[in-house]
């Protein structure tokens, strides 16, 4: 009968729940931990002049609109000096605002208002390149120091007395050679991007100085931190090897993918770099008395363990852009099952360093709308992923209203990637789709501009498409992403635990769990054509009786629904928030009593039928 003890002892043990699903989350200790972060596209958010290109201003009369949402940080997209050839990612004075969008005081008068409605303001920094209108960029051509080696030049090879550039390097625009002759200097110098934006040269220790007195620039202009352009394309093998083909299908000789990026991209010293900047940075927070941190968010397509590495060298938050590209940052990220997209939240959550705030991005001005390229079914169910996951959570300007990409014609495409293809392939690499105006209202130029003509054309589902008719009504994208980011604020979301599952293998579901506090479950049918019903037994601590908090506005599932745990069925795309009913009993979590009710309770049974069975 011992044998029997023993039997039921291990049973006893098994039923302790496995907490091995479960990943906690640290306590947030500073602001940043949890933002709510708004990506704005200063050229097509709001006009104020009439011009038809978006501005300062504009984006100042539109500060409370975003305050009312409940945005927390807004992330300005270049404003600089610049010819606009990469929509002023292609900057010729970091130190000065582009007139098209207003002025310096234009500028200070929108962190100020910033500032009066607890908003933080983040600014894009572009240090790979500058325009080749910099100033700089004029010096160092005709050689004039210290500015000759700020760029990366070259003399070039001959080959059978034809002169040629050093190597087979691509430009990421697609257009071939990532070298250019520069007939004034008489040498080559290297242009990852356009070949209107040169490439600074990183090895010299007076271009990382001057990087440093533009970040100081605008931190004393009250800012709150940087979002750091194009991190892995900053320094590149110093022995300028020729990079091996990719074998990726689908790429001509002249696209940036038909070779494989293991001299260009992602070399060692560019950690350094960013460790530079946050040092700086954070020096800047301590010796000017600023008490609230400046944060750096940092760009890179790359794989896993290079994007880990930007948390290690001081990047507050490495975008994870693992919902928009693949595992090594070059093909869009396949999500077609519930599975795909429970594992690339795993897949940040566990590999992480220790200590990191995780983040999520699904769409910004490099890459399609989510309502495009996901489907307007599935707007809400990303938004509630994007705003129910642990960290910070960055939103594209427009995609909280489910906009879509606009269809441009090759002749409209003003993109360099794209205009350097052709017209059969144009739409592939184009980023003018997710870049045209926001759509305000069913006005003139949906409410962007009092001009008709618009620095891109309005899509023309603006009449259905626009905030004003989305506030007005009881349901819809903008509502929901209202309750979410309400939602968000509270204790259990901010710091709460996560335990992700699929369910009946189409269902992403996950719960977030405080002690003390009520969990919060999400449910979504990944699956756009087939009905699913499940049971929530596998959640620990899921109350029997649940009622939806947020419905996606497709469902027919309305908010206040109930449900009993073990059978809740979805239609196909439903995207829901569950929490305990609150007609019902007290759900909230309590302490570890819960976890040892089942241990008791067998112990206790192992007792009577020990002394049953009398065993020693
Ligand atoms: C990354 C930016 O997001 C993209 O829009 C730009 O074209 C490249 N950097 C080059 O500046
Ligand atoms: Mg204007």
């Amino acid at each position: 009968m011992c044998t029997l003890r023993v039997l039921l002892l291990t049973v006893a043990l098994a039923a302790i729940p496995s907490n091995t699903e479960t990943i906690s989350v640290r306590r947030p200790t500073e602001w940043w931990q949890t933002a709510t972060l708004y990506q704005i596209w200063p050229r097509s958010f709001k006009d104020s002049d009439g011009d038809g290109v978006g501005d300062l201003n504009g984006i100042t009369s539109k500060l409370d609109y975003l305050a009312e949402l409940g945005i927390e940080v807004v992330w300005l997209s270049p404003f600089f000096a610049s010819p606009l050839i990469d929509s002023g990612y292609d900057v010729s004075d970091y130190l000065s605002v582009n007139p098209a969008y207003g002025t310096l005081d234009d500028f200070d008068a929108l962190v100020a208002r910033a500032k009066k409605l607890g908003l933080k303001v983040v600014l894009d920094y572009v240090p790979n390149h500058t325009s080749d209108e910099h100033a700089w960029f004029n010096l160092s051509r005709h050689s004039v120091d210290p500015y000759t080696d700020y760029y990366v030049w070259n003399d070039g090879i001959s080959v059978n007395g034809t002169r040629q550039p050093p190597n087979n390097w691509l430009s990421v625009f697609n257009s071939g050679s990532a070298w250019q002759w520069d007939e004034t200097r008489q040498q080559y110098y290297l242009h990852q991007f356009h070949v209107k934006q040169p490439d600074l040269n990183f090895r010299n220790e007076k271009v990382i100085n001057e990087t440093k007195n533009i970040l100081t620039f605008w931190l004393d202009r009250g800012i709150d931190g940087f979002r750091i352009d194009s991190l892995p394309y900053m320094v590149e093998n110093i022995d300028l090897l020729d990079e091996p083909e990719s074998g990726l299908e689908g790429y001509t000789e002249t696209d940036f993918y038909y070779l494989d990026h293991i001299y260009v991209k992602d070399q060692p010293e560019n950690y350094e770099i960013v460790r530079t900047w946050r040092n700086h940075v954070d020096d800047y927070s301590k010796s000017s008395n600023v008490t609230s941190t400046r944060v750096t968010f940092t760009e890179a397509y790359a794989n896993l363990t290079n994007i880990m590495k930007y948390y290690e060298y001081g990047s507050h938050v490495p975008f994870n852009f693992f919902f928009i590209k693949d595992s090594e940052g070059v093909n869009n990220a396949i999500l077609d099952t519930a599975d795909d997209v429970v594992q690339i939240i795993t897949q940040w959550m566990t590999n992480m360093p220790e200590g990191g705030t995780a983040n999520w991005v699904f769409g910004n001005h490099d890459n399609s709308r989510i309502a495009t390229k996901l489907g307007e079914g599935r707007v809400d169910a990303v938004n509630i992923l994007l705003f129910l996951l642990p960290g910070v959570a960055t939103i594209y300007n427009g995609d909280e209203l489910g906009m879509t990409d606009t269809y441009l014609t090759w002749q409209q495409t003003e993109d360099p990637q794209a205009c350097n293809t052709d017209p059969s392939r144009y739409e592939y690499f184009s980023r003018d789709p997710e870049r045209t105006p926001y759509q305000w209202d069913n006005t003139t130029s949906a409410g962007f501009s009092t001009n008709n003509v618009t620095m891109l054309p309005v899509n023309s589902n603006y009449l259905e498409v626009n905030l004003a008719a989305q506030q007005s009504s009881d349901v819809s994208h903008y509502k929901n992403v209202e309750a979410l980011i309400k939602l968000r604020r509270t204790n259990v979301i901010r710091e709460g635990s996560l335990d992700v599952k699929v369910l009946n293998d189409s269902i992403i579901s996950f719960s977030r769990e405080l002690k003390n506090e009520e969990p919060i479950i999400v449910l979504i049918n990944w699956d756009n054509e087939t009905s699913s019903t499940v049971n929530l037994e596998v959640f620990e601590n899921v109350p029997d009786n649940l009622e939806v908090l947020i419905a996606d506005i497709h469902s027919g599932i309305d908010v206040g629904t109930k449900y009993v745990k073990n059978e809740i069925s979805l239609p196909p795309n439903a995207a829901i928030v569950l929490r305990r009913d609150q007609t019902s009993g007290s759900g909230a979590i309590g302490s570890s009593d819960h976890h040892l009710l089942p241990l008791l309770s067998i112990l206790f049974i192992t007792l009577i039928v020990n002394r049953f069975f009398n065993c020693h």
